[in-house]
């Protein structure tokens, strides 16, 4: 028998008692006479006891030969500590061991297997066995275990099936770029891997199935940054004869359950925006509510009085940092303003007006705005004696990009964005389309599926040019405390509006029919109207436990920033033979 109990199970009243533990050596204290070793295994840690005195020679010898990560059984008897340590469930026990087996040795690790790990990222990759042994991943995982198991639960009870989509099909557009894969049987031709099951879960809708749902891995070869990587997966679902509301209502209930199954928190209503109130108010289409902060447009206020950087600007836009006038002295400011100026965000300059306790106003603009007109901007914020108002200005999506980014920075500096209080937000109305101005072309917001709200649908099919620039999309996002979770839409279940929409794109005919010709062809066979959406899962998860967006530690084996998987090895080289079956010539650079 290799445990009678598991490492977390034993409390007082187990004392006295001949257990069986089996687990890994975190570490030892050895103090000559007698020595300590803390056991662990995925239920908690405990600390075990050999008293020389006690225990045969023979032992106490085999005791010291334990080194980190070593694999053991130990039998002993539970035994009440003299120093207690509150800090684990386990601790006012310890075992006094009489008999201990090595099940198996270990390397010394690379890095220390502790909560608070000194380990660096890729080494903790390379490792990922090792890291996986650590209770932060461990609960990170577990999470996500129960997080999966409820929401089977909920949307199997909601009437919602189950389908295994295929993962070998061909390009869906989700803004990214495809990961593809060589057919040997048909040379020169490659799958894609899905960025996301789109296409499939609507001709789904076609074939009758009413309400599908699928938890999926999808595959998008795009930048990474903390809350993507480039294989991830989504609670992805698809319903027929369904309006927005319906679709929302459905998702909210399914979020309000997966947090009061998951964490025991209760929701009311979520609140809803449009997406051009977000952009209005946070420069952003995810704002993080937690924190008010909004922004302040400040034009008529601010232009025509011969401030030449205002008066050139398309937007002058403000917010309030209640009560921080008296915490940012000049240095700061200068900081701030550099911090604002870093590539990354590229602000030209920061504006301040700091309202003092004493009932000082001062500014940065001083001598361009006289006391009056800064006390105007003042009363436009509501802003009190303490509070400083910072500024921007210049060309309005780049600034309000900009302030956004300031707005989160004060939020996060000012203690207003706590990780466990939970915000979430529906943010809907997008555009369809959005205009590049580089290729000059149309790009769908969502995807080209996403049909325009039903009162644009006229103005789409007859619309000129810049008409379609103000269409409305039935399509929503669901945001929580500034994190994307998960959006979709309404699709367009009408062959000539989905064939309008990729003219629009710029699709032609021949290239929507090749790319898309069997959904269109569907499409010809009474598709009911349908909508859906799609939770990134990972993100959902992590924003639930941590408050945060970054998924690395929800994900049991996750690529680094380059795309790698730095515990396999890959992406790697593969043979000539296999490149040759594939057909694949492939012409490295040449190394010199
Ligand atoms: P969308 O592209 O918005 O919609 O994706 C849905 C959600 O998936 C998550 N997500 C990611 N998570 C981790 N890493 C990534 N690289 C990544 N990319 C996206 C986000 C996002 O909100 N087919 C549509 C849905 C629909 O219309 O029904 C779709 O995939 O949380």
């Amino acid at each position: 028998m290799y445990r009678t109990h598991k490492c977390g199970d034993l409390r007082m009243e187990n004392v006295g008692e001949e257990v069986i533990l089996s687990g890994w050596v975190q570490g030892s204290r050895d103090l000559g006479y007698m020595m300590y070793t803390d056991l662990r295994d995925r239920y908690g840690i405990t600390q075990l006891i050999f008293i020389e005195e006690n225990t045969s020679k023979e032992l106490f010898e085999k005791a010291r030969t334990l080194g980190r990560e070593y694999v053991v059984r130990v039998k002993g008897t539970v035994l009440e500590r003299k120093s207690k340590n509150p800090n684990i469930p386990t601790g006012n026990i310890e075992i006094a061991v009489s008999d201990l087996e090595i099940l198996n040795v270990s390397k010394v690790p690379p890095f220390t297997i502790e909560n608070d790990t000194d380990g660096g990222e890729d080494i903790r990759m390379k490792y990922r066995y090792l890291d996986l042994r650590r209770k932060p991943l461990q609960e990170s995982l577990m999470f996500r275990s129960k997080v999966a198991v409820e929401t089977r639960s909920f949307l199997s009870k909601e009437g919602f099936i189950e389908v295994e989509t295929p993962v070998l099909i061909k390009s869906t557009p989700e803004g990214a770029r495809d990961f593809v894969v060589p057919s040997r049987m048909n040379k020169g031709q490659f799958y894609a891997l899905p960025q996301s099951p789109q296409t499939f879960k609507q001709i789904l809708m076609v074939g009758g199935l009413d309400k599908y749902f699928q938890l999926v891995k999808c595959f998008r070869d795009e930048d990474l940054r903390a809350d993507r990587q480039p294989e991830f997966t989504q609670i992805d679902c698809e319903m027929s004869f369904v309006t927005q509301e319906d679709i929302l209502n459905t998702f909210e209930r399914l979020t309000q359950y997966l947090f009061k199954t998951c964490k025991g928190l209760d929701f009311g209503k979520f609140p809803r925006m449009t997406y051009d109130e977000a952009m209005e108010k946070y420069g952003s289409d995810k704002p993080d509510i937690r924190f008010g902060m909004e922004f302040h447009n400040l034009n008529d206020l601010a232009k025509g009085k011969g401030f030449p950087v205002f008066d050139s600007a398309e937007l002058v836009v403000g917010i309030n940092a209640e009560g921080q006038a008296e915490n940012y002295s000049n240095k700061d400011i200068k900081k701030l303003t550099e911090w604002m100026q870093r590539p990354q965000i590229g602000a030209k300059g920061l504006v301040y007006v700091k309202f003092g306790n004493d009932g000082s106003v001062k500014s940065s603009v001083g001598k361009f705005y006289s006391e009056d007109d800064l006390r105007a901007w003042g009363e436009e914020f509501g802003a009190k004696k303490g509070d400083m108002l910072l500024i921007l200005s210049g060309e309005e999506e780049k600034t309000r990009k900009q302030m956004n980014e300031l707005r989160l920075e004060m939020g996060t500096r000012m203690g207003l964005r706590k990780p466990q209080d939970f915000k979430p937000l529906w943010v809907v109305d997008f555009p369809l389309l959005e205009w590049d101005e580089d290729s000059e072309r149309f790009h769908a917001m969502h995807h080209p599926f996403t049909s325009p709200k039903k009162e644009d649908m006229e103005r789409m099919m007859n619309g000129d040019h810049e008409t379609m620039k103000s269409l409305r999309a039935d399509a929503y996002d669901l945001v929580i405390n500034g994190v994307e979770i998960g959006g979709g839409s309404i699709r367009i279940h009408d062959k000539d509006l989905q064939s309008k929409n990729f003219d629009l794109l710029g699709f032609t005919k021949e290239e929507a029919e090749a790319q898309f010709g069997f959904l269109l062809g569907a499409f010809e066979y009474g598709a009911p109207p349908h909508g859906g959406l799609a939770f990134g899962f990972d993100r959902l998860c992590a924003v639930m436990m941590t408050g945060e967006g970054a998924i690395r530690d929800f994900i049991a084996f996750p690529k680094n920033n380059q795309g790698r998987d730095m515990m396999i090895d890959a992406p790697s080289l593969i043979h000539d033979e296999q490149l040759d079956e594939l057909c694949l010539a492939i012409n490295l650079p040449d190394e010199d």
